[in-house]
């Protein structure tokens, strides 16, 4: 019988079993020979002895066999606890090596606290490094993820359906876009799609109305850990819905998975929270609510204090904005004096003059040094009671003349210590960020541009302000956030043609642009679109917040390096092939 390493058990006792895999560790006792053999499933141990045992010898690490032979209890001396398999063993009858391995640039090893390769060196030899079984564990989460939502789409009446990659360059999310020259056209490109978007609206067309695809999409722009240049939605499109059908829907999708793939429960309907309480309370359009410190504004408390550099601000206009965490200050050996003056720096590179923190003690106010809190003493008491601050409390805060700045980044520093701090409510915090502005205003030009994209419908009961108060316009768009991470958007579209031109010209395109670029969709706008509403779930952000990991690279089979390159096959790369090239020069040519 054909099995799998991490089968071994208890009902396989005394049967005959083949098995193929890959041998992980070798050890040689003289009249027996151990290979701890593996595969996607586990490892089993193989035991060569007796005839065996001459061949075994020439076995090196990684080597590919196949085995013949009994599976037995092993010694109680033997059973290894660390191994699901380890109870039991397998005694070798035949063995066929089907493949030699050179010596791996890497140790693949499971086990816990070894050393891992650099990230270079793994990405690489990545199909090395998909053999740990961290690895096959995220590979195969993503796999049950994606099994589990296609299944649910079809079960809801949504149709799986293809959208093209090659397409025409639209200006859709502020990224750029990957451009493939056509051989055909003269200096004409097609792009990469940064996601199906406008033909997702025009399958609504056509009237297909409950679209869904495990799409790739591709961005040019700037790398992070949660972003790679070709990543993977869980993509849908809907017709003569409303926002409370999609947001139901994808709440029921994430119950889904969560029972079926890590049986945990979820508590529904999810937190609707409004994008501007968000930036006011959280710093953020995207807040981790999985601990509850707030930014208070402390504007009113300071007017009383002699903090100089504070006064300053106050005097000219400015706001004071501060938060209180619960942080054990003085026992805990996350939150020291040492990591509060790094959080000043970090507070400096996102663009504040300074930050001051303090602690709470006794019921009053600390600080190294001590004048800053004795400069504080006659504001202490409402500083204390709007803060709502105890002991072991660690305050900061910080003053601008610019709200905006501040909250952004108390809203990021909010984020690093509760972090650090590490006690959370709750292992998920889903919500949904609602109510978003339609448009935002480059800081800079004093342009709009779309928050979302350019295809985001109005709120109808603000189209009046279109025209005067654009930035006063909300848009029907709305945020899926987990952990404090955006895993997921979606909008109500615009389906009037005469509106979507509107919209590209507010955000800067001439009429003549916008025509050439959204013509197609504008012209099908006019042949009886109905109500459309979309939602993208971003696949690879989504597994690797659920596994609670930092990186989507760990999700991703072959990803891209933070510098934009393969390492698995050494592109982006000139093209030596004189031919292609020749067609190319040739077309150019003419
Ligand atoms: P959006 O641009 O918000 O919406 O993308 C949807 C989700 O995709 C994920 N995501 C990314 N993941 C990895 N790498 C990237 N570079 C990257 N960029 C985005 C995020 C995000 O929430 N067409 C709309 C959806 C719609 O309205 O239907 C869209 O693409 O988790």
């Amino acid at each position: 019988m054909d099995i799998y390493c991490g089968d071994l058990s208890a009902e396989l006792i005394g049967k005959e079993v083949t098995l193929n895999g890959w041998c992980r560790y070798i050890r040689d006792h003289g009249g027996k020979l151990f290979v701890d053999l593996a595969d996607r499933t586990g490892i089993a141990q193989i035991v060569f002895d007796g005839n065996l045992l001459e061949q075994a010898k020439a076995l090196g690490r990684e080597y590919v066999i196949r085995v013949e032979g009994s599976v037995r209890e092993r010694d109680k001396e033997t059973v290894d606890k660390e191994n699901p398999t380890g109870k039991f063993e397998v005694n070798a009858e035949n063995l066929i090596t089907i493949n030699k391995a050179d010596t791996p640039p890497f140790e693949i090893t499971d086990e816990k606290g070894k050393f891992l390769a650099a990230e270079d060196l793994r990405l690489k030899y990545r199909y090395l490094d998909l053999r740990r079984t961290e690895m096959i564990n995220n590979i195969i989460f993503r796999d049950k993820v994606t099994k589990v939502s296609r299944q649910f789409f079809w079960d809801n009446g949504f149709l799986e359906l293809e959208t093209p990659t090659l397409v025409k360059d639209t200006y859709e999310t502020g990224a750029r876009p990957f451009i493939v020259p056509s051989r055909t056209k003269k200096e004409s490109f097609y792009s990469l799609p940064q996601s199906p978007q406008i033909y997702k609206q025009l399958i609504m067309v056509a009237g297909l109305d409950k679209y869904f695809q495990v799409a790739r999409a591709f961005r040019d722009e700037d790398q992070r850990e949660d972003r790679q240049p070709e990543f993977t939605q869980l993509d849908l499109e809907v017709s003569f819905r409303d926002e409370n059908y999609i947001m139901r829907l994808i709440e029921s999708l994430i119950e889904k998975i969560l029972k079926s793939v890590m049986n945990e429960e979820i508590k529904l309907p999810l937190k609707r929270l409004q994008y501007r309480e968000g930036i006011n309370r959280y710093g953020s359009d995207k807040p981790d609510l999985r601990y509850d410190y707030e930014i208070v504004d402390i504007t009113n408390a300071m007017k009383k204090s002699d903090y100089n550099t504070i006064k300053r601000v106050l005097e000219s206009g400015g706001k004071v904005k501060a938060i209180s965490f619960s942080a054990d200050y003085g026992k805990s050996e996350r939150i020291t004096k040492d990591f509060m003056l790094s959080v000043i720096e970090i507070a400096k590179t996102n663009g504040l003059k300074g930050l001051t923190w303090l602690f709470v003690e006794n019921g009053k106010l600390k600080s190294v040094p001590e004048a800053i809190a004795s400069s504080l003493s006659k504001a202490e008491n409402d500083i204390l009671s709007s803060l709502k601050s105890k002991d072991g409390d660690v305050i900061i805060f910080a003053a601008d003349l610019d709200e905006t700045l501040l909250l952004q980044a108390l809203g990021k520093i909010r984020k690093i210590i509760g972090d650090k701090i590490g006690k959370f409510n709750t292992k998920f915090s889903f919500l949904w960020v609602v109510d978003f502005p339609m448009f935002e205003v480059d800081s800079i030009t004093k342009k709009l541009r779309p928050s979302h994209n350019p295809f985001t419908a109005p709120f109808t009961e603000d189209l009046a302000l279109l025209e005067k108060e654009p930035e006063k316009v909300r848009g029907r768009q709305f945020d899926l956030v987990l952990n404090g991470n955006e895993v997921g958007g979606g909008a109500v579209r615009i389906n009037n043609a005469d509106l979507q031109l509107k919209v590209l010209k507010m955000i800067g395109m001439p009429e003549e642009e916008a025509l050439d670029t959204f013509g197609f969709l504008i012209n099908a706008l006019k042949f009886g679109a109905p109500e459309d509403i979309g939602f993208a779930v971003g696949l690879d952000r989504f597994v690797a917040v659920l596994r609670e990991k930092q990186s989507i690279r760990d999700f991703i089979l072959f990803p891209k390096t933070k510098s934009f390159d393969s390492p698995i096959d050494g592109s982006p790369s000139k093209i030596d092939d004189k031919r292609l090239l020749e067609d190319y020069k040739l077309k150019r040519a003419e």
